[in-house]
């Protein structure tokens, strides 16, 4: 029989405070998350301060509830997964400090985790026979990277954008369209009613065996079509028509996906993959999904997409990438650090 381990997962990367309790990698107890939305709404995006000052508030309650809704006290819990890095420095320490308290006090080992990698263990937790190699495709507000997955915990970075990622594209190209923070669903419903081949706007593929992505020309192409090139003309947002605003919303979408489609294509070739897997914000998208799966079954691969409400920054996929870290004992110690980029 399997041994039970529970692991409590805590994840403050940006503006969602989270926690959860996941059994043995893929049973998930509970997953609580708090969102930072509103409060960073009028600003257009997350104000770092702000975030860090609302998970010091929130954090100790979230994990309360998360380990009362798992059914567990404390003394089931096996070990505490808190996320590191990547992310917002001062936010990435709230959950850091009350993850080594917490392991502190109830004498269990720490798990540092990636966020970036956490986020493509929502994508693959419901396979129980994951084919290998894999591509990863994480597309989220802060990243959009290519990696060849060897196995759940090798993963090796194959390729990642140069300037924007898919999702602060999204972000800025919402509020150059006056449409509300977060940007990629706001886009994604403006786009609903819109032509996708309305405005050619570029597709940057960089070189010809390129891996990386590069999205802030597509960004300026959409801020220039709205306010003249160089923005040297008037901003004509305001007297635009719905439709034109979802004509621009569902060109400059197709354009990201096109893009994210057939570079993931081009990555999945290189390494011959079996599987393709995307997770992250951006993974939420409808288009995203369904281009990629149709490309999938073209090219005889399989797709495993997260759950869309495990797309989203969530604690649960952070306690799953936890247990297999648990199982394979690469344990942190409390000399651990946010670190704000992405680095092992
Ligand atoms: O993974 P995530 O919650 O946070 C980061 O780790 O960054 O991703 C948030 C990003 C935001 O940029 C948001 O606009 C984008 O994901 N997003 C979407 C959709 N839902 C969220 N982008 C496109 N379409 C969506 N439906
Ligand atoms: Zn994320």
């Amino acid at each position: 029989m399997e041994t039970v381990v529970n692991v409590l997962g805590i994840e403050t990367s940006c503006d969602e405070t989270a926690a959860a309790v996941v059994r043995n990698g893929t049973e998930v107890l509970s997953s609580i998350i708090s969102s930072q939305i509103e409060l960073h709404r009028k600003y257009g995006g997350v104000v770092p301060e702000i975030a860090s000052r609302a998970h010091i508030e929130k954090i100790y309650p979230i994990v309360e509830q998360a380990i009362k809704q798992s059914g567990l006290d404390s003394n089931s819990i096996d070990a505490v997964a808190v996320a590191n890095q990547p992310g917002l420095t001062v936010a990435l320490i709230v959950g850091i400090t009350a993850a080594k308290t917490l392991a502190l006090v109830w004498q269990k080992p720490l798990i540092a985790i990636n966020h970036i990698h956490a986020h493509l263990q929502s994508a693959m937790m419901e396979t129980k026979d994951l084919q290998l190699p894999a591509v990863a495709l994480v597309v989220s507000g802060g990243h959009t990277s290519l990696y060849e997955c060897k196995s759940v915990l090798e993963l090796e970075l194959l390729g990642s954008t140069i300037d924007d990622a898919a999702g602060e594209a999204f972000d800025k190209v919402a509020s150059i369209l006056n449409l509300p923070y977060p940007g990629g669903p706001s886009i994604e419903n403006a786009a609903k009613g819109g032509n996708p081949a309305a405005i050619d706007f570029p597709r940057t593929m960089l070189a010809k065996n390129s891996l990386d992505f590069s999205f802030s020309g597509l960004k300026t192409a959409v801020l220039y079509y709205c306010q003249g090139q160089d923005m040297k003309g008037q901003n004509r947002v305001d007297r635009m028509s719905q439709k034109e605003v979802a004509d621009i919303a569902a060109s400059f979408q197709a354009a990201v996906v096109d893009v994210l489609v057939k570079k993931t294509e081009r990555a999945c070739d290189k390494v011959d993959a079996k599987t393709i897997l995307l997770g992250g914000g951006v993974a939420a998208n409808t288009l995203l999904r369904s281009e990629l799966e149709k490309m999938a079954q073209r090219t005889d691969r399989k797709l495993l997409v997260a759950p869309k409400k495990y797309c989203t920054d969530n604690a649960m996929m952070v306690a799953s990438l936890g247990w297999y870290k648990y199982k394979a004992g690469l344990f942190a110690d409390m000399a651990l650090e946010a670190k704000a980029g992405c680095y092992d």
